[in-house]
Protein backbone atom coordinates (compact mmCIF):
# COMPACT_ATOMS: atom_id res chain seq x y z
CA UNK A 1 0.00 0.00 0.00
CA UNK A 2 1.10 3.33 -0.46
CA UNK A 3 0.04 6.67 1.04
CA UNK A 4 1.05 10.35 0.89
CA UNK A 5 0.42 12.73 3.36
CA UNK A 6 0.50 16.20 3.70
CA UNK A 7 1.10 17.98 7.61
CA UNK A 8 2.00 21.27 8.66
CA UNK A 9 3.86 22.75 11.50
CA UNK A 10 2.22 24.92 13.79
CA UNK A 11 3.56 27.45 16.24
CA UNK A 12 2.00 27.23 19.54
CA UNK A 13 0.26 30.58 21.29
CA UNK A 14 0.50 28.37 25.01
CA UNK A 15 3.35 26.58 24.96
CA UNK A 16 3.94 23.34 26.22
CA UNK A 17 6.64 22.46 28.01
CA UNK A 18 7.64 19.50 30.77
CA UNK A 19 5.83 15.99 30.10
CA UNK A 20 3.29 14.45 33.62
CA UNK A 21 3.68 11.43 31.94
CA UNK A 22 6.51 10.22 29.37
CA UNK A 23 4.73 7.34 28.31
CA UNK A 24 2.04 8.78 27.15
CA UNK A 25 3.36 12.59 26.41
CA UNK A 26 1.06 14.37 28.58
CA UNK A 27 1.69 17.90 29.50
CA UNK A 28 0.76 19.22 32.48
CA UNK A 29 -1.61 22.12 31.22
CA UNK A 30 -3.70 22.93 27.82
CA UNK A 31 -1.43 24.30 24.93
CA UNK A 32 -2.86 26.48 21.80
CA UNK A 33 -1.56 26.48 18.23
CA UNK A 34 -2.33 27.76 14.81
CA UNK A 35 -0.90 25.37 11.98
CA UNK A 36 1.52 26.90 9.17
CA UNK A 37 0.68 27.18 5.56
CA UNK A 38 4.39 27.62 4.49
CA UNK A 39 5.84 25.13 7.12
CA UNK A 40 5.38 21.47 6.19
CA UNK A 41 6.13 18.17 5.31
CA UNK A 42 4.67 15.73 2.69
CA UNK A 43 5.99 11.88 3.29
CA UNK A 44 5.47 9.18 0.42
CA UNK A 45 5.06 6.10 2.39
CA UNK A 46 5.49 2.69 1.04
CA UNK A 47 4.20 -0.34 3.23
CA UNK A 48 4.34 -4.14 2.01
CA UNK A 49 4.69 -7.03 4.52
CA UNK A 50 7.01 -8.28 1.62
CA UNK A 51 9.76 -5.51 2.37
CA UNK A 52 11.77 -6.52 5.30
CA UNK A 53 13.07 -2.94 5.98
CA UNK A 54 12.40 0.22 7.77
CA UNK A 55 13.39 2.76 5.68
CA UNK A 56 13.46 6.63 6.31
CA UNK A 57 14.60 9.01 3.05
CA UNK A 58 14.57 13.18 3.67
CA UNK A 59 14.71 15.55 1.56
CA UNK A 60 15.48 18.87 2.87
CA UNK A 61 14.84 22.74 2.85
CA UNK A 62 16.88 23.92 0.13
CA UNK A 63 18.44 20.65 -0.52
CA UNK A 64 20.38 21.30 2.61
CA UNK A 65 19.95 17.51 4.25
CA UNK A 66 21.11 14.53 3.31
CA UNK A 67 18.96 12.05 1.88
CA UNK A 68 18.96 9.50 4.19
CA UNK A 69 18.01 10.30 7.84
CA UNK A 70 19.92 10.70 10.69
CA UNK A 71 20.54 7.45 12.82
CA UNK A 72 18.42 9.23 15.80
CA UNK A 73 15.89 10.39 13.48
CA UNK A 74 15.42 6.80 11.75
CA UNK A 75 16.00 5.74 15.72
CA UNK A 76 12.86 8.09 16.80
CA UNK A 77 10.53 6.39 13.57
CA UNK A 78 11.30 2.80 14.15
CA UNK A 79 10.29 3.01 18.15
CA UNK A 80 7.20 4.83 17.29
CA UNK A 81 6.58 1.88 14.39
CA UNK A 82 6.81 -0.72 17.62
CA UNK A 83 4.87 1.70 19.75
CA UNK A 84 1.61 2.03 17.27
CA UNK A 85 1.60 -1.65 16.33
CA UNK A 86 1.13 -2.66 20.23
CA UNK A 87 -1.32 -0.15 20.29
CA UNK A 88 -3.51 -1.70 17.17
CA UNK A 89 -2.67 -5.15 18.81
CA UNK A 90 -1.05 -6.00 15.12
CA UNK A 91 1.39 -9.33 15.56
CA UNK A 92 2.65 -9.13 11.88
CA UNK A 93 5.89 -7.13 11.25
CA UNK A 94 4.98 -4.51 8.11
CA UNK A 95 8.25 -3.18 5.64
CA UNK A 96 8.17 0.38 4.98
CA UNK A 97 10.13 3.03 2.96
CA UNK A 98 9.16 6.68 3.83
CA UNK A 99 10.39 9.49 1.96
CA UNK A 100 9.59 12.98 3.30
CA UNK A 101 10.01 16.12 2.54
CA UNK A 102 10.33 19.02 4.25
CA UNK A 103 9.34 22.66 3.10
CA UNK A 104 11.73 24.34 6.28
CA UNK A 105 14.76 23.79 8.38
CA UNK A 106 14.42 21.26 10.04
CA UNK A 107 15.62 20.90 14.46
CA UNK A 108 15.93 24.74 14.71
CA UNK A 109 12.26 25.95 16.75
CA UNK A 110 9.88 25.52 13.82
CA UNK A 111 8.37 22.17 15.06
CA UNK A 112 9.66 19.63 12.03
CA UNK A 113 8.85 16.71 14.12
CA UNK A 114 5.69 17.70 15.08
CA UNK A 115 4.53 18.06 11.34
CA UNK A 116 6.73 14.66 10.52
CA UNK A 117 5.10 12.20 13.68
CA UNK A 118 1.47 13.68 12.51
CA UNK A 119 2.43 12.78 9.19
CA UNK A 120 3.20 9.64 10.31
CA UNK A 121 0.48 9.00 12.85
CA UNK A 122 -1.52 9.49 9.78
CA UNK A 123 -0.13 7.13 7.36
CA UNK A 124 -0.12 4.54 10.03
CA UNK A 125 -2.98 4.62 10.92
CA UNK A 126 -4.62 4.38 7.31
CA UNK A 127 -2.37 1.54 6.88
CA UNK A 128 -3.62 -0.74 9.80
CA UNK A 129 -7.50 0.62 8.77
CA UNK A 130 -7.92 2.33 11.77
CA UNK A 131 -9.88 5.47 12.72
CA UNK A 132 -8.51 8.78 11.47
CA UNK A 133 -10.99 10.92 13.01
CA UNK A 134 -9.49 13.76 14.47
CA UNK A 135 -9.58 13.22 17.85
CA UNK A 136 -8.24 9.54 17.73
CA UNK A 137 -5.41 10.74 15.39
CA UNK A 138 -4.43 13.37 17.53
CA UNK A 139 -3.99 11.09 20.21
CA UNK A 140 -1.80 8.51 18.28
CA UNK A 141 0.29 11.42 17.16
CA UNK A 142 1.24 12.11 20.55
CA UNK A 143 2.14 8.33 21.50
CA UNK A 144 5.48 9.80 19.31
CA UNK A 145 6.85 11.36 21.69
CA UNK A 146 6.43 14.72 19.94
CA UNK A 147 3.73 16.09 22.26
CA UNK A 148 3.36 19.13 20.16
CA UNK A 149 2.57 16.61 16.60
CA UNK A 150 -1.09 16.24 18.24
CA UNK A 151 -2.02 19.89 17.32
CA UNK A 152 -0.99 19.37 13.47
CA UNK A 153 -3.79 17.23 13.15
CA UNK A 154 -6.96 19.38 13.25
CA UNK A 155 -7.61 22.38 11.22
CA UNK A 156 -6.32 25.84 12.04
CA UNK A 157 -6.13 27.40 15.36
CA UNK A 158 -6.22 24.41 17.78
CA UNK A 159 -6.33 23.45 21.30
CA UNK A 160 -4.56 20.33 23.09
CA UNK A 161 -6.68 19.66 25.93
CA UNK A 162 -4.10 18.43 28.40
CA UNK A 163 -6.42 15.50 30.10
CA UNK A 164 -5.13 13.03 32.94
CA UNK A 165 -4.62 9.73 30.43
CA UNK A 166 -4.59 8.70 26.92
CA UNK A 167 -8.22 9.09 26.47
CA UNK A 168 -8.76 12.48 27.88
CA UNK A 169 -5.53 14.00 26.04
CA UNK A 170 -6.37 15.03 23.00
CA UNK A 171 -6.43 17.99 20.44
CA UNK A 172 -9.70 19.94 18.66
CA UNK A 173 -10.01 22.58 16.08
CA UNK A 174 -11.26 25.64 18.08
CA UNK A 175 -11.71 27.74 14.39
CA UNK A 176 -11.06 27.30 10.99
CA UNK A 177 -8.27 28.88 9.23
CA UNK A 178 -10.06 31.69 8.06
CA UNK A 179 -11.54 32.63 11.28
CA UNK A 180 -8.86 35.23 11.77
CA UNK A 181 -6.43 36.58 8.91
CA UNK A 182 -3.08 36.53 10.79
CA UNK A 183 0.19 35.71 9.78
CA UNK A 184 3.69 33.89 11.12
CA UNK A 185 6.47 35.44 9.78
CA UNK A 186 9.23 32.77 10.28
CA UNK A 187 12.58 34.58 10.02
CA UNK A 188 15.48 32.36 9.30
CA UNK A 189 18.29 33.52 10.92
CA UNK A 190 20.20 30.05 10.85
CA UNK A 191 19.77 26.36 9.63
CA UNK A 192 22.02 25.02 12.21
CA UNK A 193 20.22 22.51 14.00
CA UNK A 194 19.76 22.46 18.05
CA UNK A 195 22.11 21.24 20.40
CA UNK A 196 19.07 19.69 22.55
CA UNK A 197 16.31 18.75 21.07
CA UNK A 198 12.98 19.33 22.45
CA UNK A 199 11.82 15.98 23.89
CA UNK A 200 15.21 16.02 26.06
CA UNK A 201 14.69 19.49 27.48
CA UNK A 202 11.30 18.11 28.33
CA UNK A 203 13.04 15.74 31.22
CA UNK A 204 14.26 18.39 32.87
CA UNK A 205 11.38 21.20 33.01
CA UNK A 206 10.12 20.45 36.45
CA UNK A 207 13.34 21.44 38.17
CA UNK A 208 13.22 24.57 37.09
CA UNK A 209 12.35 26.51 40.41
CA UNK A 210 9.71 28.60 38.75
CA UNK A 211 8.02 25.66 36.77
CA UNK A 212 5.70 24.87 39.42
CA UNK A 213 4.50 28.59 39.43
CA UNK A 214 4.60 28.80 35.57
CA UNK A 215 1.78 25.46 35.41
CA UNK A 216 -0.42 27.27 37.56
CA UNK A 217 0.04 30.70 35.90
CA UNK A 218 -1.04 29.58 32.72
CA UNK A 219 -4.11 27.59 34.37
CA UNK A 220 -5.11 30.48 36.25
CA UNK A 221 -4.08 33.68 33.87
CA UNK A 222 -2.68 32.64 30.45
CA UNK A 223 -5.76 30.24 29.57
CA UNK A 224 -8.52 32.37 30.61
CA UNK A 225 -6.64 36.02 28.81
CA UNK A 226 -5.57 34.30 25.76
CA UNK A 227 -8.92 32.76 24.98
CA UNK A 228 -10.86 35.84 25.65
CA UNK A 229 -7.96 38.09 23.44
CA UNK A 230 -8.83 35.34 21.00
CA UNK A 231 -12.44 35.21 20.80
CA UNK A 232 -12.54 39.58 20.75
CA UNK A 233 -10.06 39.35 18.01
CA UNK A 234 -8.32 41.47 20.11
CA UNK A 235 -4.77 41.55 18.16
CA UNK A 236 -2.88 44.23 20.97
CA UNK A 237 -3.81 41.78 23.23
CA UNK A 238 -3.35 38.71 21.94
CA UNK A 239 0.15 39.36 20.59
CA UNK A 240 1.09 41.01 24.41
CA UNK A 241 0.15 37.62 25.87
CA UNK A 242 1.69 35.13 23.56
CA UNK A 243 4.88 37.01 23.39
CA UNK A 244 5.00 37.26 27.46
CA UNK A 245 4.23 33.45 27.42
CA UNK A 246 6.85 32.42 24.96
CA UNK A 247 9.56 34.46 27.23
CA UNK A 248 8.01 32.76 30.06
CA UNK A 249 8.91 28.89 28.61
CA UNK A 250 12.44 30.49 27.91
CA UNK A 251 12.79 31.29 31.70
CA UNK A 252 11.76 27.95 32.39
CA UNK A 253 14.43 26.75 29.95
CA UNK A 254 17.23 29.01 31.19
CA UNK A 255 16.58 28.19 34.43
CA UNK A 256 16.72 23.81 34.55
CA UNK A 257 18.93 21.92 35.89
CA UNK A 258 21.27 21.39 32.89
CA UNK A 259 20.15 25.63 31.35
CA UNK A 260 19.14 25.52 27.78
CA UNK A 261 20.17 28.57 25.74
CA UNK A 262 18.07 28.10 22.64
CA UNK A 263 18.71 31.41 21.50
CA UNK A 264 21.41 32.61 19.69
CA UNK A 265 22.84 36.44 19.32
CA UNK A 266 20.47 37.14 16.60
CA UNK A 267 17.52 35.73 18.24
CA UNK A 268 17.99 38.59 20.67
CA UNK A 269 18.58 41.09 18.09
CA UNK A 270 14.93 40.54 16.08
CA UNK A 271 13.08 40.76 19.63
CA UNK A 272 14.54 44.27 19.71
CA UNK A 273 13.76 45.08 16.15
CA UNK A 274 10.28 43.65 16.66
CA UNK A 275 9.77 45.84 20.03
CA UNK A 276 11.26 48.75 17.47
CA UNK A 277 8.44 48.29 14.83
CA UNK A 278 6.14 48.48 18.18
CA UNK A 279 7.63 51.68 18.67
CA UNK A 280 6.95 53.32 14.99
CA UNK A 281 3.31 51.68 15.50
CA UNK A 282 3.74 48.67 13.52
CA UNK A 283 1.62 45.79 15.64
CA UNK A 284 4.40 42.76 15.60
CA UNK A 285 4.97 40.13 18.46
CA UNK A 286 7.42 37.66 18.70
CA UNK A 287 7.48 33.40 19.89
CA UNK A 288 9.76 31.54 19.94
CA UNK A 289 9.86 27.55 20.43
CA UNK A 290 12.50 25.10 20.98
CA UNK A 291 14.83 26.94 18.74
CA UNK A 292 17.11 30.14 17.55
CA UNK A 293 14.29 31.08 14.50
CA UNK A 294 11.85 33.81 15.22
CA UNK A 295 8.21 34.14 14.74
CA UNK A 296 6.71 37.31 14.31
CA UNK A 297 3.19 37.19 14.73
CA UNK A 298 1.26 39.94 12.68
CA UNK A 299 -2.28 41.04 10.79
CA UNK A 300 -2.10 40.58 7.37
CA UNK A 301 -2.16 43.80 6.54
CA UNK A 302 1.44 44.38 8.65
CA UNK A 303 3.01 41.73 6.56
CA UNK A 304 4.44 43.88 3.83
CA UNK A 305 5.86 46.15 5.88
CA UNK A 306 7.46 43.81 8.42
CA UNK A 307 8.91 41.86 5.19
CA UNK A 308 10.50 45.02 4.15
CA UNK A 309 11.98 45.82 7.39
CA UNK A 310 13.70 42.34 7.32
CA UNK A 311 15.38 42.88 4.23
CA UNK A 312 17.32 46.16 5.56
CA UNK A 313 18.43 43.37 8.34
CA UNK A 314 21.56 41.86 8.49
CA UNK A 315 21.85 38.22 9.15
CA UNK A 316 18.79 37.58 8.12
CA UNK A 317 18.91 33.87 5.78
CA UNK A 318 15.41 33.66 4.57
CA UNK A 319 11.60 34.12 5.72
CA UNK A 320 8.52 32.12 5.31
CA UNK A 321 4.84 33.93 5.75
CA UNK A 322 2.74 31.93 7.15
CA UNK A 323 -0.84 32.23 6.97
CA UNK A 324 -3.76 29.56 9.56
CA UNK A 325 -4.28 26.57 7.25
CA UNK A 326 -6.06 23.33 7.35
CA UNK A 327 -4.21 20.18 9.00
CA UNK A 328 -3.52 16.70 8.51
CA UNK A 329 -4.34 15.23 4.78
CA UNK A 330 -4.37 11.77 3.45
CA UNK A 331 -3.56 13.67 -0.59
CA UNK A 332 -2.92 10.12 -2.15
CA UNK A 333 -4.01 6.57 -1.56
CA UNK A 334 -3.27 3.59 -3.90
O1 LIG B 1 6.42 18.45 20.78
P1 LIG B 1 7.82 18.67 21.14
O2 LIG B 1 8.38 17.58 21.98
O3 LIG B 1 8.66 18.99 19.92
O4 LIG B 1 7.87 19.98 22.09
C1 LIG B 1 7.43 21.21 21.65
C2 LIG B 1 7.83 22.25 22.59
C3 LIG B 1 7.65 23.67 22.12
O5 LIG B 1 7.72 23.79 20.73
C4 LIG B 1 8.77 24.48 22.71
C5 LIG B 1 6.34 24.27 22.61
C6 LIG B 1 5.08 23.84 21.90
O6 LIG B 1 4.05 23.76 22.57
O7 LIG B 1 5.11 23.59 20.69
Amino acid sequence: MNITVKSPANIAFIKYWGQKNTECTLPYHDSFSMNLSGCFVEIDCQFSTNLKKHELLIQGYKEDYPNVALPEQYQRLADYYHKIKKYFNQSTDVGFTMTSRISFPMKAGIASSAAFFSAVAMAFATYYGKSTHTKELSRIARLSGSGSATRSIPDGFVWWYAGNDHESSFAESIAPPDYWDIRDIVIITSRDHKQISSDKGHEQASTSPFFKKRVSYIKQKTIPQVKKAFSDKDFTRFGQLIEHEALYMHHIMMTQKTPLYYWNEKTISLLRHIAALRDNGIEAYATIDAGHNIHCICEAKNEEVIVSSLDQLAGIEDYIVNKPTFGTRSINLY
